[in-house]
């Protein structure tokens, strides 16, 4: 709205000093106009014929008429030399710039007055009255001879061509100003629109991500929490077994803890570049291998089964090996925990060489993501809000650490999923070339 106002105060600005530009150039106009007529009647009157020996024998009537005749500017002053007086007219004020025509006429009896000069364009020009400008026509006050003042006799009309744009060129610089603020101001806006949906979106995620936390460390501190009410009891301390038991409680949720705690310091560790990495030949093949077998039993649980199909004939990168198991992990977790309830789980992962790289594909037939959530997945703490997700727990730190990971290892990682069928995680990495014999 405001931006809208600010806008519109400019346009009104600017058409103001249009306007009072225009009045300015018509009043030098005008000036000019004034000008001409002092300088061509003192002009006028200045001249006095040579003294004529036939002055007395000519009648004194006949004799002003004669010299009335001679003596207009008509007769004086030649197109160019009047040409050149307007110009120097109008040089004087500032408008040497302005194209003009101009008209010379002399007043007869008549209802139309007798045209004596004309410049080539002038009636076309006079037909135009929008864009030139006429000012009011210079009358020459006539020299008859007499004494006192006489009517004016001859007109000099002046139009002035195109006028506004010489008040447009003048305005340039102004308007070029106006429209570089203005361009300006809408830059501002839409920066500042931009960082303060930015800004919602992250407060969003951020709370998202407060509720999760909260959710997460609630449970293992509950159940804790119960544990050590157990173990007072009198019946459990007198029981080895039991004491075991829940003592074997505690530590599991504890550790569960300390792992989620962990999992967000490394996210942020990784986000301000503090990780070193320890980077060292690794085969990957046998890390797939590792975390295949680790999760085989979650996998059973739910009837499901892995499929290795590890063809790259060489598997060797350079990485970091526990970040590389966690990447590993993580993309496996997620195959697991973003399943369908009632399909069995079928998790392929295979390894395939291209040129100078070795490329990863981790294809499960689990939920699959919408292209929004596609977009999304790598952000941190970003987590699809769909159905039943709820009850999967999670940070949405995961693959956001697999795409530092991988970045990290000069690879690449893309989604490819369809909603409801499964998803692929591909990921490349370039191969490990010094330690080949
Ligand atoms: N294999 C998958 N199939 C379907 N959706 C997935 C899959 N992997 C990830 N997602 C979606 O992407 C989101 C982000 O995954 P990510 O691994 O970053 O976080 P998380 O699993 O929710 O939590 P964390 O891994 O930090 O415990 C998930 O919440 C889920 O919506
Ligand atoms: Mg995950």
């Amino acid at each position: 709205m405001s931006l809208l106002g600010i806008i519109l105060l400019q346009v009104s600005w600017l058409k103001n000093n249009v306007i009072l530009r225009e009045d300015q150039v018509r009043q030098k106009i005008d000036n000019v106009s004034n000008i001409l007529r002092d300088e061509l009647t003192q002009y006028k009157m200045q001249f006095l014929p040579p003294a004529n020996d036939a002055l007395g024998i000519i009648p004194p009537l006949r004799m002003a008429n004669e010299l009335s005749k001679r003596n207009t500017i008509h007769a004086r002053l030649n197109q160019t030399e009047l040409n050149d007086r307007i110009q120097k007219a109008l040089n004087r004020v500032g408008l040497s710039d302005l194209k003009y025509e101009f008209a010379l006429l002399a007043k007869t009896p008549g209802p139309f007055d007798q045209v004596e000069k004309q410049s080539f364009n002038f009636e076309k020009a006079s037909q135009d009255t929008v864009s030139n400008y006429r000012p009011p026509m210079a009358a020459i006050i006539a020299n008859n001879g007499s004494s006192f003042e006489s009517p004016p006799d001859e007109f000099l009309y002046i139009i002035a061509l195109d006028y506004k744009k010489i008040v447009m060129k003048s305005l340039t610089g102004s308007i070029m100003l106006a429209i570089l603020f203005t361009l300006v101001i809408i830059a501002a806006f839409f920066v500042t629109v931009y960082t303060m949906l930015r800004q919602k979106k992250l407060g969003e995620i951020k709370n998202d991500f407060i509720n999760n936390m909260t959710h997460e460390f609630k449970t293992p501190i509950a159940t804790i929490s119960l544990a050590v009410d157990a173990l007072k009891n009198e019946k459990v301390l007198s029981d080895k077994t039991k004491m075991s038991y829940f003592s074997g409680i505690i530590k599991e949720e504890n550790q569960r803890m300390n792992k989620q705690v962990e999992a967000i310091l490394k996210a942020s560790q990784f986000e301000k570049q503090e990780v070193e990495l320890d980077k060292e030949p690794l085969h990957v093949h046998e890390v797939i291998q590792l975390i295949a077998d680790k999760f085989l039993l979650q996998l059973q649980e739910k009837s499901g089964k892995a499929e290795l199909n590890l063809h790259a004939s060489n598997d060797l990168i350079k990485a970091d090996d526990v970040h590389f198991t966690n990447l590993v992990n993580n993309l496996v977790d997620n195959a697991v925990k973003y399943s369908k309830d009632n399909v069995p789980i079928l998790l392929k992962i295979s390894s395939q060489n291209a040129p100078g790289k070795l490329v990863l594909r981790f294809e499960d037939n689990g939920i699959g993501m919408s292209k929004e959530t596609q977009k999304r997945v790598f952000e941190k703490f970003y987590r699809a809000h769909t159905g039943n997700l709820h009850n999967v727990k999670g940070f949405g730190l995961g693959l956001n650490y697999v795409k530092s990971v991988t970045q990290s290892h000069s690879g690449t990682i893309k989604v490819e999923s369809t909603l409801g069928k499964g998803s692929t995680f591909i990921l490349e990495f370039p191969l490990d070339m010094s330690g080949e014999e």
